[in-house]
């Protein structure tokens, strides 16, 4: 297993609309286990195979708090959507930021598993929430698009600021 990189905001691969899996041979089982040690790491709820800059409709979630409930969805597509609900998100692609974004509450996904095999998924609450937030990333979209573009604007200030600092904090290793 190893740890991916993942792309952050305003990165333009992160705008790139992810293809279908067609390949469902070992190295797609072993990217999504790889997946869900970097979410897992992060830590985070929910990783897009965007975020790790492979443009392919794969998704990983665990939205339980013992962090044993790995979801992992292949070509998910939303059947039903149900009501609505405002949670505040964040997302590993824009560390720090969080905002309040409005969502279905209630859906139904059809996807595959990392064998091909198709099952369906009814999910509401954080669940529902976080599989419509990865499957926006599988189709170049990020949450702080839900956003007025002066808040964007600010968002990326933020994260420019952050990781100015956190440059300039870093041992200066590269002088020995
Ligand atoms: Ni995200």
């Amino acid at each position: 297993m190893a740890l991916l990189n993942i792309l952050e905001f305003p990165d333009p691969r992160l705008r790139t609309k992810a293809v279908p899996v067609t390949d469902f041979g070992p190295a797609l089982a072993r990217l999504a286990e790889n997946m869900l040690e970097t979410m897992y790491a992060a830590p985070g709820v929910g990783l897009a195979a965007t975020q790790v800059d492979v443009h392919r409709q794969l998704l990983v979630l665990d939205v339980s708090e013992e962090k044993n409930a790995p979801h992992v969805l292949v070509n998910p597509r939303i059947l039903a959507k149900e009501g609505s609900q405002t949670y505040q998100e964040g997302c590993l692609s824009v560390p720090g930021i969080f905002a309040e974004v409005e969502r279905a509450e209630h859906i139904r996904v059809e996807a595959q598993d990392v064998h091909g095999a198709s099952f369906t998924l009814e999910a509401g609450g954080l669940l529902a929430v976080c599989i419509q937030h990865e499957m926006d990333h599988l189709i170049g979209k990020l949450f702080v698009d839900y956003l007025s573009p002066l808040k964007r604007e600010l968002v990326r200030k933020k994260l420019e600021k952050q990781r100015r600092q956190a440059a300039s904090a870093a041992p200066a290793t590269a002088a020995l």
